[in-house]
Order: C-alpha cells, then structure tokens, then sequence
C-alpha cells in the first residue's frame, strides 16, 4: 500500500467542500465565492450566517426570516444557568462553554433526531447558546447575574447587551457584527475540522460543536489570542517591543526543536499553516484595532502591536495572522485576555455547523491511516502458540 505520510496533515486535501476557499499565496479568503473584505460590514453576521449554511445570500425576507429564527432561538436553559452556577469562578469560559454546550445537547428538543430540518433547528439553537452561555459565564465569574435574553438587536448587539448589561452604541455593535464575520468560518482549521470527523461518525450536531470547542483551546489556534494580548501587555511599553521580539527570536537559537515548539519560544499571532502573506482578515483587523484604539483612549497598546508587527516583518517571513490585530481590538473592547477565544467560538459556530451541515449532507467515516514506526512483529516470552 502506498501511504504518503505528511506531517500535521500539511496541504493534504482530506474532504471536498464548496463553503470557504483560502488564497494562501494572495492571503484571500473567500465565502462561497465572495471575499471577506466585500462581507465584513456590508452584510450583517446573521446574513453571513445565512450565506454559509445555504450557500447564497439571503434576499430581504430570507434575511428577515432567519434573523427572526435566530432571535426566536434566544434564552439560556434554565438548567445550564444552575450548571454554570455551580463551576468553581476560575473555571476557564472555554471550559465553561464546552461544558455548557455538552449539557445543552441532553436537553435539546430535537436530541433523538439528526434529520437536516432537525439539525438546523439545533444549529439556531446552538447559535444563540454559545453567545448566551459566553456571556452569562462572563458575569457569572465577575459576581454579577447573568442578563435575561430579549427579542431585539441584532445578533453582535444582543450579544453585547448580555454581556454589559445595556445596550451597546452602535459603533460597538457594527465592530463586534464584523468580528464574528471574519471569525465565522475558515476552512478545514483544526476545530472545524474536528467538527467534520464527529459528525462523520454520526455523532450528533452537538457532539461536533463540543469537539470543535474542545479543539480551539490550544494556543497553536484559538488559544493564542488570549497569549497575543498577555504578551503585548507584558511588552506594555513601544519602546520595548523591538527588544522583546529580539529576545524572543533570539533565545530560540539556542534551543532545540522540541524546545522551539513551546508556545513560550513562539510570538503569539505570527505564522499559519495555509497563509504566506498577511490574510485578509488581519487587515481588516488592523485597521479596526488602530481605530478602536484611538476612540477608546487604548493607543498606546495599539502602539506596542505596531511594533512588534514592524520587528517582526523585519526579522522573519511569517505572516500576522488574525489572533494578533483582534486581541488589540478585544482589549479597545474593555474583554479580558482569557475571554478571547470565547468570543472567537462566538463567530466560529457559525462555520462548524455550516460544516456539519455538509458533512451531514454527503457522508463518509473520516478514517485516515497511521505509518506504524513501532518494533516489527515479535516474539511474547512465555505465550504459548494456539
Ligand atoms: C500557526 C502555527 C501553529 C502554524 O504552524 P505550522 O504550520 O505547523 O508551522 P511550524 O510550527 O512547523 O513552524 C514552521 C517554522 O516557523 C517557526 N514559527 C512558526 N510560527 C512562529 C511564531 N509564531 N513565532 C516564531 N517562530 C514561528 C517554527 O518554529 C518553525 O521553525 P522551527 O521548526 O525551526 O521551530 C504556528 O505558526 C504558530 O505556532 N503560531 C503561533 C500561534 C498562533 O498564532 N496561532 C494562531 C493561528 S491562526
């Protein structure tokens, strides 16, 4: 049997799908063929939504409609506001939230069918109890109750009220409705991707978005938005990012490989898998995070990211990827470093149903092989020949 072994899976095409494609080379991305750039702010995150899961842009009352589903959907379970209750305050949200969501999945009225119009109930479901659960942990592990869920707002606002407890201004709600558009989706990233082989097994929908959860905690996804905002406000001052990275790179010369692969010897929010160049996304956010910075009195942040962007373009070839402007833009938000990748998950559901949705659609047991590097065939002392 020819099996060619590629580490971490690298460029190796492991499904067919027509949701998102990726320009590495160009650093593109695009959205059943429309570019982010074009989406991110002219078509609002329940439009996207609408446009990942069936495959084109919702007209007027299909935009109304779906919105509405959306809204309808909204409420945390009575049961999941008792469970998050009882988790210790230091419990980490992504904990929370992966906890949450499997709860959820025991008490959801479509729980014995997988059925598609029963898994695009859930989807609406899960849609909306990611935000919910986000939030109400949020407040939960500040001492404060959670807000009750309300009909009106869009998808980012209503988010937002859950969170703060009053109603965002417009501006806010525009900047966080174009987060989750460029969060939304990404192709076959590690989380979607763990999304994919769950329901290629025909686990339920809920299951996936659980094993998606569980993936983007680790710092080589969405784990480093949380060590991009550690480290710049570690760095704290302009003039210490240029001897940071320095140092940084620098102390990796000495190490080994293995020791290099730590996330401590890595600069959070620089590399990707797929991207040669700075992605689209992270243009965008760049431009959102100097803005956001200067109305919220946050520049000198702003200030320490410029400069580790500029040394960083300096000294190595790795592209920005889009945990690194976005955690500058959280910060303008007044969000905690260890609350960023909740709010990627808020974005990011999106996509994981949309892939279960296809996966659901046109299914195959998703079984790679293993190369066995073990000891050949060998002899048991002792055993006896049957
Ligand atoms: C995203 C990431 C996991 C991609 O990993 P990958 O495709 O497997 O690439 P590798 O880990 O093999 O890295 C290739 C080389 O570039 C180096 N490199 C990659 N990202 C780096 C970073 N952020 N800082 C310093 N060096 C980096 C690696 O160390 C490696 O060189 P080495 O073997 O001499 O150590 C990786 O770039 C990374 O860890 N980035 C930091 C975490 C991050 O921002 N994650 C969010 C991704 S959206």
């Amino acid at each position: 049997m020819d099996i060619t072994w590629k580490a971490g899976l690298e460029d190796v095409i492991a499904a067919r799908s027509a949701i998102t494609a990726i320009d590495g080379e160009a650093g593109r991305l695009y959205y059943r063929g429309y570019e982010i750039g074009d989406l991110a702010g002219t078509r609002s995150f329940e439009e996207v939504v609408y446009l990942l899961w069936f495959g084109e842009p919702p007209d007027g009352a299909q935009a109304e409609a779906f919105a509405a589903g959306l809204a309808a959907a909204r409420g945390l379970p009575a049961p999941v506001d008792a469970m998050l209750r009882a988790l210790p305050r230091d419990c980490h949200p992504l904990d929370a939230l992966r906890t949450a969501v499997s709860f959820a999945a025991g008490l959801d009225a479509d729980r014995r069918s997988s059925d598609r119009e029963a898994n695009l109930r859930k989807a609406c479901r899960l849609m909306t109890l990611v935000p919910a659960v986000v939030a109400a942990w949020q407040r939960i592990r500040t001492g404060r109750e959670p807000v009750p869920a309300g009909p009106a707002g869009s998808h980012a606002a209503h988010f937002l009220l859950l969170l703060e407890g009053r109603e965002p201004s417009p501006e806010v709600a525009r900047v966080l409705d174009v987060i989750l558009t460029l969060h939304a989706d990404h192709e076959f990233n590690a989380s979607t991707f763990a999304a994919r082989v769950a329901v290629a097994t025909m686990a339920d929908l809920h299951s996936a978005v659980v094993s998606a959860i569980a993936t983007l905690k680790g710092s080589r996804h969405g784990g480093a938005n949380e060590d991009v905002l550690a480290m710049l406000r570690e760095i704290g001052d302009p003039a210490r990012a240029e001897a940071f990275v320095e140092a940084r790179l620098g102390a990796r010369e000495r190490l080994t490989k293995r020791e290099r692969a730590d996330p401590r010897a890595r600069v959070p929010g620089f590399g990707h898998r797929v991207y040669r160049v700075d992605d689209a996304r992270a243009r965008v956010l760049r431009g959102m995070a100097r803005s956001m910075a200067a109305a919220t009195g946050r520049g000198r942040l702003f200030a320490v990211a410029e400069g580790v962007y500029d040394a960083m373009r300096a000294r190595t070839g790795l592209p920005v990827n889009v945990d690194f402007f976005s955690a500058v833009v959280y910060d303008a938000l007044g969000i905690p470093p260890d609350f960023c990748t909740s709010i990627f998950a808020v974005g990011r559901v999106a996509g994981w149903c949309a892939h279960a949705l296809e996966q659901y659609a046109d299914n195959r047991l998703i079984r790679p092989r293993a190369e066995y590097v073990g000891p050949p065939p060998r002899a048991l002392a002792g055993a006896v020949a049957p």
